[in-house]
């Protein structure tokens, strides 16, 4: 029987900047998402991609002095180049300028427009450039764009729109009948100020600019951004296009953005599944900001930090390590370079790694790299942390399905620190000095090498370069890319063999100086 299928979707980034941490973020949540259900056993499609049309791209190109689809691939290439070196396991990147998404674009808009829920109209109101959204008067704040903050302008056009009441209904109830929307507080936000005050149509074309695809009845007209940019998560699967057979991911399972984006994932997007007949998807999670001295980071405030000079000094699972664990369920998170040092200190170098640099050590000085098969049962003394770890991979699963990754970490932290307390109360350094304590020693040690496993296993997904090297460290055979097995064993004790032999090896997170390290990192990042 083929296995299920689940579909885990980034947004698709404007190609108008260089990507920064905040980017990193989703990405890297998703990507721990899938590979968490990889190792489940899930058929996984996982898409990512950049979302290319419109008059900002038209703008950024032409003062750079390029043509659009040479300034686009340009800064595609950058994303690609990101994910590959932030080993991000995406199954397919997408991007909208891709001739097949075009061609199904255009069928999407002449299926919506024959279904009479497109028509032509006039269009006046204010218009934020940067994020290329209409906005009525009162949704301004002080007469300011809602989501950006910046300075909005009058635009007047003759324009195409989508009817939005016919799906008002239908929506209202898929955000408050259902878990669609999380975290559930964004649910009031959607209601209040769009679904209850009437949703307005939607404008789905514009005239003033002409890098976009063009409405296939009306070449005047280029369709516009969103209706060509959500639409991506169909086309990609092969949704009214040759290019691929794999429409039975539909519906994604989990579409992820950050809070900027929230409405047109939970009011728009579904307005046009509707008027398409097709399934709504799973659930949406809009998490917060990665925030910079206090406001959000972002391209075009120009407020970002650099992946890249993060991963070059302290390794990209560190960085992913941080920036998942530390963003907050539903609120947003204020990145510095203190906070991050000291997390990779505490977290990483010190409770993991020296869980690991410990244990392996002793192994090898006392029993010569290799444990005896013959060893004392476990007793009392063991108990705390082997329901602790067992207990483990049940908990990490549902955190993972809803999603909450920061607690999921937290959870697995739990049980390193349990394992590190477990070495001061059985003192194996005490039980080496007596021969005839060398077979309970030989069962402390087994144990905190299980313990070891199983947190090493779960924070595969999370840190997918690093956990393999724990597990030469311990002796563990792992397949590193069908992680089926090491999952499925993640909830047993007793798995790796009794005579398991270790092999000392590199410090996996060595340990900052952080007045020294923050010290340098301020006079790149500040
Ligand atoms: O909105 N903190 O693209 P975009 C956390 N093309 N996440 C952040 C972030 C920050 N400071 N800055 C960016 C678009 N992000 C559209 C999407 S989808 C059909 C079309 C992440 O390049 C976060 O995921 O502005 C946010 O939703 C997304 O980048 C916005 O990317």
């Amino acid at each position: 029987m083929a296995n299920k299928t689940f579909y885990i979707t980034t947004p698709i980034y404007y190609p108008s900047g260089n990507p920064h941490i905040g980017h990193c973020y989703t990405t890297s949540a998703c990507d721990a998402i899938a590979r968490y259900k990889r190792m489940q056993g899930f058929d996984v499609m996982f898409s990512t991609g950049t979302d290319e049309h419109g008059m900002k791209i038209e703008e950024n190109a032409k003062k750079a002095g390029l043509d659009p689809q040479v300034y686009v691939d340009e800064i595609a290439a950058k994303f690609k180049k990101l994910w590959e070196y932030m080993n991000i396991s995406y199954n397919r990147f997408i991007r909208t300028t891709n001739k097949a998404h075009k061609s199904a674009v255009q069928k999407i808009f002449k299926t919506i427009y024959d279904k009479g829920y497109i028509y032509k109209g006039e269009y006046s109101g204010k218009y934020c450039v940067p994020d290329e959204s209409f906005w009525t008067q009162s949704q301004l704040k002080d007469g300011k764009c809602p989501e950006c903050g910046r300075d909005v302008i009058d635009a007047k056009e003759e324009a195409y729109f989508m009817k939005m009441q016919p799906f008002a209904e239908k929506i209202e109830k898929l955000l408050t009948e259902t878990d669609y929307l999380q975290p559930q507080a964004r649910v009031n936000e959607m209601v209040n100020n769009f679904i209850k005050p009437g949703l307005e149509d939607l404008c789905v074309s514009r005239t003033t600019f002409k890098w976009g695809i063009p409405v296939p009845f009306d070449e005047e007209h280029v369709v516009y951004v969103w209706l060509d940019a959500l639409s991506n998560y169909i086309t990609l699967l092969g949704y009214e296009n040759d290019e691929h057979d794999d429409m039975r991911y539909w519906a994604a399972d989990l579409h992820m953005t950050a809070k900027d984006i929230v409405r047109f994932h939970s009011i728009i997007w579904i307005a046009i599944l509707s008027a398409l007949d097709l399934p709504l998807p799973n659930k949406l999670y809009s998490h917060g900001y990665i925030n910079l001295g206090g406001s959000k980071m972002g391209k075009s405030t120009g407020n970002v930090v650099d992946p890249f000079i993060l991963g070059e000094r302290y390794g990209v699972d560190a960085l992913r390590y941080q920036i998942l664990r530390d963003m907050p369920f539903s609120g947003d998170m204020d990145y510095s370079n203190e906070l991050m040092l000291n997390r990779i200190n505490t977290d990483l170098a010190n409770d993991l790694g020296n869980l690991v640099s410990r244990t392996v050590a002793m192994v090898e000085k006392y029993f010569d790299s290799t444990l005896p098969e013959e060893k004392l049962q476990n007793n009392e003394q063991d108990s705390g942390l082997i329901t602790l770890a067992t207990g483990l991979k049940a908990k990490v699963d549902s955190l993972i399905d809803e999603p909450q990754l920061g607690l999921a970490l937290t959870e697995i932290f739990k049980v390193i620190s349990r394992a590190n307390k477990y070495i001061d109360e059985t003192a194996p350094w005490i039980l080496a000095k007596d021969e005839a304590d060398k077979p309970r020693l030989a069962c402390v040690l087994y144990n905190l090498l299980e313990a070891i496993r199983i947190s090493s296993v779960l924070l595969s997904a999370f840190m997918p370069a690093t956990m393999p090297k724990v597990w030469e460290q311990i002796g563990f055979c792992a397949d590193r890319e069908y992680l089926f097995n090491a999952y499925k064993n993640a909830g047993l004790w007793g798995v790796l063999p009794q005579d398991v032999t270790v092999k000392r090896g590199e410090i996996i997170f060595p340990r900052f100086d952080v007045v020294k390290e923050t010290a340098y990192l301020n006079t790149l990042i500040k």
